[in-house]
């Protein structure tokens, strides 16, 4: 199914950059532009520049950019025709979707039809199943306290296996193909259409809005793997699903409070004992867009809870990396608040419910505290305290946690708590924070120089000639990106430049063909279309900060030229290193190459008194 390349420009003209950015946070007009705090970053300062004209944005602080349709797909986590849907419902745009004949128009809406006579079918398989197998899913469901009205509420189901599923579904009138796309059918090699789930019990993992479009499945017993879940699929993202959100998404809005825990069956013993605010996510770490999604129903809290053994203390490790980076809490002052607690006794909570009853796991939750302290407890765990070696190694971790938060009030806060704790002066505490290495910033996550990524290396720091030379091609390429009548009259140059990273030989190469295909693409054309290529393209394109337009064919020719002088300036460097080696046996093919060298020299010498720096 596909959008057409009209529909969607007639989209991106009915969708204002400006306007919709507004929509979601403060948008101020400075100049030409209008800037606002990055929604991609935790920021108090406007770094987020959207240009009216180019109708592209760019965010100088995180790098991110893009056009329209970009920024759709970032903050609402959607893919890129999905975003196009959701901007033309925004601006009542029909689009026509082709598709094949007799179908719905939707390839989601068919993968939805799939997951649920899927899910139908196994329900009903465990319900009223006359085989062995399901009689034995039956009573293992119950033996775990999953029976009674479990299975029904939940809709449990049973995965018989041995291409059932996939004759039922075909008698149904779905095809191989889209059986396969739903991921509920595998096929290997041109081999046998097959069922992907085997005798398991089958948890169907629901949309917020109730809608079936994945499965867990669960061995019956003892078996690896334990748990067997959906791949990816259009309609299933993992890092933007929690199981159980359907159900529990009104206990959050009135209590204010989301939990969120490791596995199916904890979701329903919680549920089931009267906690119904509580979420899974899918065998994976919590992301930023689970954080989201849960922000829309929770306004207070979200309490993660761990499980007591081992895997549930590396979750919550994992846990920790991902909230340092992603939430500085004193950005924002609505921010949800981030509360995590571990387990007692190696439980995990359907356990603890079964043990210890709703009321203490309600109090446990109660009780939880905020991400940060939860980090920095644990890591004060790990070591003796009693003796000043195991104190100063506690120090050091303990502050680790808050690394990314190291300027911040709230960061101070802490290390002075900390001095107490560990006996320690405040102002020797306070030192150590001022001392630790931030994590890395945008700039310094260039990619390193190909050579030493061929060479499997760590990469080698990147001397300053070069950062700024790939500082140059960034400026080029955004430059022209932004003026594409511009890229066209340098369409020879842009061919022939030795670029210095192989992202940035992507992107000439995409703006080009772009151009060649549509001499009168637009600047968000050239954005949008290079951002499909290269997941960094959008954040490198937009990153041009000229802001006088009249300049930019002076700019063009300045950079260019400088690049230009860069290639020599290597070629030579290339030919003395030649030279030197001794390498060249050959008179003749020596002195040639000296006289090259030499003439090459006189050129790069008259090119750079030529070259009038314009811009610095
Ligand atoms: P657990 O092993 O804690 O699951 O894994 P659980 O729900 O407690 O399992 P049982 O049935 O009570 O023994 C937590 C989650 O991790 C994912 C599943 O989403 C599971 O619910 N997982 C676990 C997998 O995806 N695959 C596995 O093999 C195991
Ligand atoms: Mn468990």
């Amino acid at each position: 199914m596909a959008i057409s390349d009209e529909d969607i420009q007639k989209v991106r003209e009915a969708s204002d950059l400006v306007a919709i950015v507004g929509e979601r946070t403060v948008v101020r007009q400075r100049g030409r532009d209008f800037w606002c705090c990055c929604p991609f970053h935790n920021e108090k300062t406007p770094s987020c520049k959207i240009d009216p004209s180019t109708q592209l944005w760019h965010c100088f602080g995180c790098g991110e950019g893009g056009d329209v349709f970009g920024f759709i797909m970032k903050l609402e986590d959607l893919s890129f025709p999905d975003a196009v849907r959701y901007l033309a419902e925004r601006a009542q745009i029909d689009i026509q979707e082709t598709g094949r004949k007799g179908m719905p128009s939707s390839q989601k809406a068919r993968l939805k039809d799939i997951c649920k006579a899927t899910d139908e079918f196994y329900h009903s398989q465990l319900m009223r199943g006359k085989s062995a197998d399901a009689g034995k899913a039956r009573s293992y469901l119950s033996s775990r306290g999953l029976g009674g009205s479990v299975p029904k509420k939940w809709h449990l189901g049973f995965a018989p296996g041995r291409q059932s599923l996939v004759r039922h579904l075909g008698s149904l009138g779905f095809k191989p193909q889209e059986m396969i796309a739903a991921n509920v059918a595998v096929q290997r090699d041109g081999g046998r259409l097959n069922d992907r789930f085997y005798n398991r019990v089958m948890f169907p993992i629901n949309n917020p809005q109730g809608e079936c479009i994945a499965f867990g499945g669960r061995v019956i017993g003892e078996g690896e793997p334990k748990y067997l879940n959906s791949q990816e699929t259009p309609l299933f993202h993992k890092s933007n699903v929690l199981y159980g959100l359907d159900k529990a998404k009104s206990a959050m809005v009135s209590s204010g409070t989301a939990i969120i825990v490791e596995g199916y069956t904890d979701v329903i013993a919680l549920h089931e004992s009267g906690i119904c605010n509580a979420v899974a996510t899918l065998g994976t770490a919590l992301t930023i867009q689970h954080v989201r999604l849960i922000s829309r129903h929770a306004s207070k809290r979200i309490v993660y809870l761990f499980d007591g053994d081992a895997a549930g203390q590396r979750a919550a490790d994992r846990a920790l990396a991902f909230i340092d980076q992603e939430m500085t809490p004193e950005a924002g002052k609505s921010r949800i608040e981030l509360c995590a607690v571990t387990l007692p006794d190696n439980l995990d909570p359907a356990d603890f419910v079964a043990q210890r009853g709703a009321d203490e796991l309600a109090q446990l939750v109660a009780d939880a505290k905020p991400l940060i302290a939860y980090g920095i407890e644990r890591r004060l765990a790990a070591h003796d305290l009693g003796s000043a070696e195991g104190r100063t190694r506690a120090l050091s971790d303990a502050l680790s946690v808050l690394a990314p938060i190291k300027s911040s009030m709230l960061a101070k806060d802490y290390a002075v708590q900390l001095a107490g704790r560990l006996m320690m002066r405040e102002q020797d505490v306070l030192d150590a924070l001022a001392a630790i290495q931030p994590p890395k910033s945008y700039e310094q996550r260039d990619e390193p120089s190909p050579v030493s990524q061929q060479q499997g290396q760590p990469p080698m720091p990147i001397s300053e000639g070069e950062k700024s030379r790939r500082r140059f091609e960034r400026r080029l390429l955004g430059l022209l990106a932004q003026n594409p009548l511009c890229a066209l009259a340098h369409a020879d140059s842009l061919a022939q430049t030795q670029w210095h990273s192989s992202v940035h030989a992507q992107l000439a190469e995409c703006v080009l063909g772009v151009l060649e295909k549509n001499p009168a693409a637009k600047p968000a054309d050239i954005v949008s279309a290079a951002a499909a290529t290269n997941p960094r393209a959008a954040g490198i394109l937009t990153s041009s900060q000229e802001d006088d337009a009249q300049n930019v064919e002076q700019k063009a020719a300045f950079l260019i030229d400088e690049l230009e002088i860069g290639d020599m300036e290597a070629s030579l460097a290339s030919m003395n290193a030649q030279l030197k080696s001794g390498q060249i046996a050959d008179e003749l093919e020596r002195d040639i190459i000296f006289q090259a060298a030499v003439e090459l020299q006189k050129t790069i010498a008259a090119r750079r008194a030529a070259h009038q720096p314009h811009i610095a």
